[in-house]
């Protein structure tokens, strides 16, 4: 029997892979490499010593999908695929329900048709909005400021719909808060295409002298030191937490949303300084305006991980910029 995961090509799917394999699942890849590439696929496989089985196809072509489920005996899905940029869905919000929408029916359709029970589906912190009660659990009110944030609420409300009408059904909802770094090998990790949106990507770039400094965005923020505070955590842990969710729907049915946090949270003047550490470089920053729709905090209480999943983040900063840093110094 194998896992399914849609998008495992990207960077939590990949992560994700590994940590798959390395608990002995056999696991099966459906990508469109529209913003991945095999090369990842090359890089978990050398890792692990494991073969992935990989299907280029886009999740919303009916037939392809159809074929991947006829054609390996699938027990449980990881659904990663979708389109994730927040600027770009503001500017073209109908591609993006249009994308993350059609992709998540067909598999739940195709899932009902082959008779899969299982999926763990990647959500995000986002659908918090822009609540300012922290540390955020996962009774608090939702939420969204952003077409592409519409779509992870969207589809969390369509699988809970789902589970509720077919009981049959056992779906784990993981809100991500910030995932960063690398495998700790250096062989997989973040790939932007372009110049980065999010922080770390962003650093790695100026730290590795390809950007000429970091733009910190809001210097007035009632925080610590006046930059935004986030929770950012090592993408094995994240990859770990997806582990723990696939095992938790093999023993339960119905529909749990869980965060994915370490629960300690750091300023982007915090992340700087233990990068410039990890990579031993300086790197040049000017505090510039707000970006908009940027909150002040954002950081999870992890505990009904821990209490159902039996998971916690276990890697701290060091670490996810060290690994980051390895990624970055590899792929020179
Ligand atoms: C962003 C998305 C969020 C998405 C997540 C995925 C926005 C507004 N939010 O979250 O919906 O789920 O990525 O990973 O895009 N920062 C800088 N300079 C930069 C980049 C970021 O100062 O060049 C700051 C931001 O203001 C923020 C922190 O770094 O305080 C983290 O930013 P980022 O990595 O983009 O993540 P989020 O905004 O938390």
């Amino acid at each position: 029997m194998a896992v399914l995961i849609t998008g495992g090509a990207g960077y939590v799917g990949i992560h994700t892979a590994v940590a798959l394999l390395e608990a002995g699942k056999d696991v099966v890849v459906v990508d469109d490499f529209s913003n991945s590439s095999p090369d990842s696929i090359k890089g978990a496989e050398k890792i692990t010593g494991r073969k992935i089985t990989v299907f280029k196809a886009d999740v919303a072509d009916r037939e392809a999908l159809e074929k991947v489920f006829a054609g390996n005996s699938i027990d449980a899905v990881v659904h990663c695929a979708g389109f994730k940029a927040v600027g770009e869905s503001c500017a073209e919000p109908v591609k993006y329900y249009r994308n993350n929408l059609d992709t998540t029916l067909t598999l739940l359709e195709t899932m009902k048709k082959f008779g899969v029970t299982r999926a763990v589906f990647s959500s995000s912190a986002t659908v918090y909005g822009g609540s300012d009660k922290m540390p955020l659990d996962e009774t608090m009110p939702t939420g969204c400021t952003n077409p592409y944030g519409w779509t992870k609420f969207m589809i969390e409300q369509i699988f809970r719909d789902a589970a509720a009408a077919d009981k049959s059904l056992s779906v784990m909802l993981l809100r991500y808060f910030n995932p960063v770094g690398a495998h700790e090998s250096g062989l997989i990790g973040e790939d932007p295409r372009g110049i980065p949106n999010n922080l770390m990507p962003y650093i790695a770039l100026v730290a590795a002298g390809e950007l000429p400094r970091l733009n910190v965005f809001g210097g007035d923020y009632p925080t610590k030191d006046g930059t935004g505070v986030r929770d950012y955590i090592h993408i094995m842990d994240l990859a770990a937490g997806h582990l723990a969710a696939v095992g938790y729907t093999e023993k339960h049915t119905g529909c749990e949303a869980v965060n994915l946090g370490t629960g300690r949270p750091y300023s982007v003047l915090e992340m700087v300084d233990a990068y410039s550490r990890a990579s031993g470089r300086e790197i040049p920053y000017v505090i510039t305006d707000r970006r908009p729709g940027d909150v002040a905090e954002c950081y999870a209480d992890p505990s009904k991980a821990a209490k159902l999943l039996n998971w916690k983040a276990d890697r701290g900063l060091d670490e996810m910029c060290r690994d980051s840093w390895k990624w970055i110094c590899g792929k020179k």
